[in-house]
């Protein structure tokens, strides 16, 4: 297998066209046998319910070359069941776990000359998506639904290397209580890129969410969740029902406490003491940790002290665990990396 020739350490986060996606369809009541396909295009009706009432999950993943040149994909078990939670949380279909996972080493397999090599800074990054393909008017689940993975190689999701960010606390809200902010449906997307958007053109990185009910307690931003590190080296990390469960944020805690014997708690965590905290991190699939320097609150600025050059010593630490492990340089616990070839 001859590798793609492209400049590994400068793709950004974009989308490549490879050659092979998985699709299966679910007609009738149950899902057909799935293949892959060249076809990058999606046909669907007019009306189709994605199209019309944004009836949609997806989810993303990593896939690594190890030192020893295997490649690897992590935890792809605990992205196969949350997308069986989100799709019960969008009336749809669950697609099977062990499909998942053949899926994702089909299309590994198909793909592997886009893996990126091991210490370029770039992985292979996988989307499964699965869509309301059948005709729907009134509001209501669809009868027929497509599941799609496809995958692309990526680089770091903010540009300009490691730094530190600049977040602004905007005025709109992501996820209602009792919504669905909780699932990985486009729709939660859709709400963050407003406010992304106008964090953009005010020059900042990304737009801190806030919770819908109190504007007080700090929620994630439109593409991760947050981790704080206490001026005593605790990790404090936001609970809220509205927050998507971040697979990465999980494996962390896990590596804090049983790695770097950290103290770990998770708790509500008001904007106003933030400005107790040290160090602050992004956390996420397509984030892996990144360091925020900064949060601007209407005017006011929160400064994350440690973080003032890039990553403070606490995230620093997590992020070379993490890493290790998805690279094959550290052993990660049973069950988190699976070999795909
Ligand atoms: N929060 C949101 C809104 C996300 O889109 C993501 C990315 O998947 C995360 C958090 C991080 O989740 P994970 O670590 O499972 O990628
Ligand atoms: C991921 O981290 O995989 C996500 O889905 C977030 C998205 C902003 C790229």
């Amino acid at each position: 297998m001859k590798r793609k020739d492209l400049d590994w350490e400068n793709i950004g986060f974009s989308y490549h066209k490879t050659e092979k996606r998985y699709v299966a369809n679910y007609r009738e009541g149950k899902w057909d046998e799935g293949l892959l396909t060249e076809d990058a295009n999606v046909v669907i009706n007019e009306c189709a319910g994605i199209l019309q009432y944004c009836q949609e999950i997806f989810e993303g993943l990593k896939v690594y070359t190890t030192c020893d040149g295997s490649i690897v994909a992590f935890r792809p078990d605990q992205n196969a069941k949350r997308m069986i939670s989100s799709a019960q949380g969008l009336e749809m279909p669950p697609f099977p776990e062990e499909r998942f996972l053949d899926a994702l080493d089909q299309v590994v397999r198909a793909n592997a000359a886009w893996v990126p090599p091991y210490g370029s800074g770039a992985t292979l990054y996988i989307r499964p998506y699965m869509f309301a393909s059948s005709s729907v008017i009134g509001v209501k689940p669809a009868e027929e639904y497509q599941f799609r993975m496809f995958c692309t190689p990526v680089g770091p999701y903010f540009k300009g290397g490691v730094r530190p960010l600049v977040l602004c606390v905007g005025d709109y809200d992501r996820a209602a209580p009792h919504g669905t902010g909780h699932l990985k449906a486009g729709l939660n997307y859709a709400m963050s890129i407003h406010a992304g958007a106008q964090a953009h053109r005010n020059g900042y990185d990304e737009n801190m969410f806030l919770d819908a009910a109190t504007r007080t307690y700090v929620e994630e931003t439109g593409g991760a969740n947050f981790l704080f590190v206490t001026k005593d080296q605790e990790i404090v990390i936001p609970k809220s029902a509205s927050i998507l469960p971040s697979i990465t944020r999980q494996s962390l805690i896990q590596v804090a406490r049983d790695y770097l014997d950290l103290k770990v708690t998770e708790r509500p965590v008001t904007l106003s003491e933030l400005s107790d905290f040290a160090e602050c991190g992004l956390c996420g699939t397509a984030a892996v940790i990144s360091p925020v320097g900064k949060v601007v609150d209407h005017g006011k600025e929160i400064i994350f002290s440690e973080n003032k050059n890039g990553m403070g010593p606490v995230i620093q630490k997590l992020y070379d665990t993490l890493t290790g492990m998805q690279q094959g340089n550290l052993k990660a616990p049973e069950g988190w990396i699976r070999h795909i070839m």
